[in-house]
C-alpha cells in the first residue's frame, strides 16, 4: 500500500503541524489537532481566482453599478450592504437551529420572484422536509429549484447546466468532493468545497450563499480558514432562546461590519423587527436604580439599549466582577475611573453588568451609561429614565467625542426621550442643534455627569 502523506491541522485556526500535538501554537487551544491526507500536487484549487492572468490598469476595469441584487428582506440587504453583489460568497454561520435553512429559503423564495431562477442545494434535508418547511413559510416560487446532494462534482455540473441567478448551499460542512481524502465535515473538505465553489461563483458571477454550523465554543465548525476565503461572514444569533435572531456581519468586503438585522422567529417563519430599540427598552423597568439608557451604533443602525448594573457588598475578599454583553475589560477601567476620579469605592463591591435583552456591545460610547448605571446602583439613586447617555469615557475621567451624535439623538427622539446627556465636543460639532427637539446636555467629566443625573 503506498503511504499517504498526513499531516495535521487545528480545527480552531487550520494550524498545519507535520506531526500531532496536543496545544495549537498559534491559538492556543487543546486537543484541536485532526489527521488530514495531504493533497497532491498539481493542486487544481489553489486560489480560486484563476478568472484572468493578465495584468490590466486599474482604470480599464469597468464595474456595472447598480448591480447588487436585492433579497427584499430588508435587514438582510443592509446588512449585506445594500443586497448581493454578483460572483460573491457568503458564510451564514450559525447554531444548529437557529434558523439558517429558514432564513436561506425565504431569501430564495424573494430572489425567485423578483429575478429568476434560484437553486437550493441542501445535504441536510429530503425534498419532502424542505417542502414542508416551504409550505409551512407559505413558498411557493415557480423558479425556486431544490436539490437534495452532497457531492461537490455533481453540485457543480448542476449549476452550470440550470445557470440560476443564486445559489444556497445548506450545509457546507455535508459537502464533499472526490478529490479529497478524507470525510465530508472535515477541515480539510470544507476548505476545498469552499474553494471550489469560490471560483465557481467567480468564474460564472453566480453569488453563493454558504450556511455553516458553529461549533460549541462559538467558531465555524472546521475551520475559521473559512472565514479568510468568503467575502462576506454572518453570523445568525439568538440569545437566552429567545424568539429573537440577530443577524451581525462580522467582515464584509462590500459593506460595512458590525451590521445586524434583527428578526423574530414565529410560526410562519423569520419576521424582520424594524423598530429593534423599541424591542430592547420594551421591559425596562422605570424610576428604578441601576439602570441607564445608552445609544450603540452597530454598523450604520444606532440602537437604543438599557445598561443594569448590580452592586451588592462582597461577603469574600475577593469581590466579583461579572458581565454579559458589556466588555469586561471596559467595565474594569470604567471601575477603576469611578474610585480614582470620581471617589466612588466600588473596590469591595461585587459588581454585575448586563445588557438587557441579550445584546453584545464593545462600543466605546456606552461607557459614560456604563459608569452612570453602576453609580445609580452603588448609591440606590434612580436616573430618570427619559434621560439617553451618550460618550466614551478616558482614563483621566474625560468624557470623550463620539461618531456620528447626531443619528443617536435622532434615535432616542423618536423613542420619545425628554433629555441627551453628550460629550460636550459632540455638541459643539453638532450642525442643526436648534432643530433637536430634545433638551441637549454637554459634559466633559463623568463628574459633571454624575452630578447631573443622579444629584451626587
Ligand atoms: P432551521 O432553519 O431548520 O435551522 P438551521 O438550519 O439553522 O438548523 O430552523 C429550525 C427551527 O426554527 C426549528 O426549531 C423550528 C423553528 N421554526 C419556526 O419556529 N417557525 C417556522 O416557520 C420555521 C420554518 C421554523
Ligand atoms: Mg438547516
Amino acid at each position: 500500500m503506498g503511504s499517504k502523506k498526513v499531516n495535521f491541522v487545528c480545527q480552531q485556526c487550520g494550524y498545519v503541524s507535520p506531526r500531532w500535538i496536543g496545544k495549537c501554537p498559534d491559538c492556543d487551544s487543546w486537543g484541536s489537532f485532526v489527521e488530514e491526507v495531504v493533497k497532491e500536487a498539481g493542486i487544481k484549487n489553489s486560489g480560486g481566482l484563476s478568472v484572468s492572468s493578465k495584468p490590466v490598469g486599474l482604470c480599464e476595469i469597468v464595474v456595472n453599478q447598480e448591480t447588487r441584487m436585492l433579497t427584499c428582506v430588508s435587514e438582510v440587504d443592509r446588512v449585506l450592504g445594500g443586497g448581493i453583489v454578483p460572483g460573491s460568497l457568503v458564510l451564514v454561520g450559525g447554531d444548529p437551529g437557529i434558523g439558517k435553512s429558514t432564513l436561506l429559503l425565504q431569501i430564495g423564495h424573494n430572489v425567485a420572484q423578483k429575478y429568476g431562477r434560484v437553486l437550493y442545494i441542501s445535504g441536510e434535508e429530503s425534498l419532502a422536509q424542505i417542502k414542508l418547511r416551504a409550505a409551512r413559510l407559505k413558498i411557493d416560487a415557480p423558479d425556486l429549484f431544490v436539490l437534495t446532494e452532497t457531492n461537490l462534482e455533481t453540485v457543480s455540473s448542476h449549476i452550470k447546466e440550470i445557470n440560476p441567478l443564486l445559489v444556497f448551499i445548506d450545509s457546507i460542512q455535508t459537502m464533499y468532493t472526490a478529490d479529497f481524502p478524507s470525510a465530508p465535515g472535515s477541515v480539510g473538505q470544507v476548505r476545498e468545497c469552499a474553494v471550489s465553489l469560490m471560483a465557481l461563483a467567480k468564474q460564472l458571477n453566480i453569488p453563493v450563499f454558504l450556511a455553516g454550523h458553529v461549533t460549541k465554543d462559538g467558531s465555524i465548525a472546521g475551520p475559521r480558514v473559512l472565514e479568510h476565503l468568503v467575502d462576506t461572514v454572518l453570523y445568525f444569533e439568538s440569545y437566552k432562546h429567545q424568539q429573537y435572531r440577530i443577524l451581525r456581519s462580522v467582515k464584509n468586503r462590500f459593506g460595512s461590519t458590525n451590521e445586524i438585522g434583527v428578526f423574530a422567529m414565529t410560526g410562519n417563519g423569520l419576521e424582520e423587527v424594524f423598530n429593534p430599540s423599541q424591542l430592547f427598552l420594551s421591559e425596562r423597568p422605570l424610576g428604578v436604580s441601576g439602570t441607564s439608557v445608552v445609544c450603540s451604533l452597530e454598523g450604520t443602525r444606532p440602537l437604543l439599549l438599557e445598561i443594569q448594573a448590580l452592586v451588592s457588598s462582597t461577603p469574600f475578599g475577593n469581590p466579583r466582577r461579572l458581565c454579559t454583553g458589556v466588555d469586561l475589560n471596559r467595565a474594569l477601567l470604567m471601575i477603576a475611573v469611578l474610585d480614582k476620579k470620581v471617589g466612588l469605592h466600588l473596590s469591595g463591591e461585587d459588581i454585575y453588568l448586563n445588557i438587557a435583552g441579550g445584546i453584545k456591545s464593545s462600543e466605546p460610547s456606552l461607557d459614560l451609561g456604563i459608569c452612570l448605571a453602576l453609580a445609580s446602583a452603588f448609591k440606590n439613586k434612580a436616573i430618570d429614565p427619559h434621560t439617553l447617555i451618550i460618550g466614551e469615557v478616558g482614563l483621566t475621567g474625560e468624557v470623550r467625542g463620539v461618531a456620528d451624535c447626531q443619528k443617536r439623538i435622532t434615535e432616542g427622539e423618536k423613542l420619545g426621550f425628554k433629555r441627551c446627556i453628550l460629550p460636550r465636543r459632540s455638541l459643539d460639532s453638532l450642525s442643526n442643534v436648534k432643530e433637536v427637539k430634545i433638551e441637549l446636555v454637554g459634559i466633559k467629566k463623568v463628574e459633571e455627569a454624575i452630578h447631573c443625573l443622579l444629584n451626587l
